[in-house]
C-alpha cells in the first residue's frame, strides 16, 4: 500500500515529535510571548541587512552599471529547529540561551554572479560602522571536505525599536550561482534516506568533482568580465579585502 520510503518518512517524524514532545511544549506554554518578540527583532534584522545589501545593488547599478547580486534569500530558523540545535550542543533550552547561543536564527543568503563580487560586498558591509563583525569563515579559499563553497559572517546589526536601541546576530551567507547550485543538489543528497551504502561513497566523490569544475568555471568567467572590462576600459569597483584594488589587479593581467 504504502512506499517502504513513505513508511520511514512518517516513522522518522513520529519519533522527532514524541521525543521532543514534552519539553518543546513546555518551553512554547513558557515562553510564548518573549519568543515571539525575539522571532520579531531577528525578523527586524533581516530586514536591516537586506536593505544594506540592496543599497549596495543599487549604487553599484548606478555606479558602475551592473548589479553584484543576482538574488537574495532570507529565513528566521524555525523554532523546532533553534530547540534541535540547542538540544544537540546540550545548551538550555531558554530565550536567553538562544540569543546567546544560535548564531543562525536570522539567516540571508546573497548570490552574486561572480566570485570578487562576494569579497566586494562583504567588504562594504563590514565597513559601515553599524556592524560588527562576530565571525567569518572563508570557505571559498578554504572549500569544506565535502567540497562546500561560501563566505560566511555572522555580524551583529543594532535594530531601533520604540525605546531601545538592540543588537541581534545574524548569518549572511555570500555565494555564486554556481556555489549555490551546487550546495543545494549536495544538501538533497546528503538528507536523501534510504541511499545504499555502495552509493553513498561514489555520489560524494562525483560531488566533490563537481564542486572542482565548478570553482573553475566559476573563475574562468570571472577571468572573462575582468578582461572585458579592460578591453572596454570600463570604471571598476576596489576591493580592499583581497589585498589588492581590483583595478590594479586587473591592469595587470
Ligand atoms: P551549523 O552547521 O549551522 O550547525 O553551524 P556551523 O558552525 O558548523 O556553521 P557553518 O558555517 O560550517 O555552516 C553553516 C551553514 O552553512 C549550514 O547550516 C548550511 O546552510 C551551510 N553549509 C555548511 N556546510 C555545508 C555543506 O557541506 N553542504 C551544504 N549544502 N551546506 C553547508
Ligand atoms: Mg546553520
Amino acid at each position: 500500500m504504502f512506499e517502504e520510503g513513505y513508511l520511514q518518512k512518517m516513522r522518522d517524524q513520529f519519533v522527532r515529535d514524541t521525543i521532543l514532545t514534552d519539553e518543546f511544549m513546555d518551553f512554547i506554554q513558557q515562553n510564548m510571548l518573549p519568543m515571539d518578540t525575539l522571532m520579531a527583532y531577528y525578523r527586524c534584522a533581516i530586514m536591516e541587512v537586506e536593505t544594506k545589501f540592496k543599497v549596495l545593488n543599487e549604487q553599484f547599478s548606478l555606479r558602475y552599471d551592473r548589479n553584484p547580486i543576482e538574488s537574495i534569500k532570507t529565513r528566521v530558523k524555525s523554532t523546532d529547529g533553534i530547540m534541535k540545535k540547542l538540544k544537540k550542543k546540550e545548551l538550555p533550552l531558554s530565550v536567553e540561551s538562544i540569543e546567546k547561543n544560535i548564531n543562525d536564527v536570522a539567516g540571508i543568503r546573497v548570490i552574486c554572479s561572480f566570485p570578487e563580487d562576494i569579497y566586494l560586498l562583504a567588504d562594504c558591509l563590514l565597513q559601515q560602522d553599524d556592524i560588527r563583525l562576530i565571525e567569518k569563515k572563508d570557505y571559498i579559499k578554504k572549500p569544506k571536505e565535502s567540497g562546500y563553497r561560501s563566505l560566511h559572517l555572522i555580524v551583529a546589526v543594532p535594530i531601533f525599536l520604540q525605546n531601545e536601541k538592540r543588537e541581534m546576530k545574524v548569518e549572511v551567507q555570500l555565494r555564486t550561482i554556481a556555489m549555490d547550485f551546487w550546495a543545494s543538489l549536495e544538501h538533497k543528497v546528503r538528507y536523501k534516506k534510504n541511499i545504499p551504502e555502495s552509493e553513498t561513497e561514489h555520489l560524494a566523490k562525483e560531488l566533490q568533482d563537481c564542486a572542482e569544475v565548478s570553482a573553475s568555471l566559476d573563475e574562468r568567467m570571472q577571468n572573462i568580465r575582468n578582461r572585458l572590462a579592460e578591453v572596454s576600459g570600463e570604471d571598476v569597483p576596489k576591493n580592499t579585502d583581497m589585498g589588492t584594488p581590483l583595478l590594479r589587479r586587473l591592469t595587470r593581467l
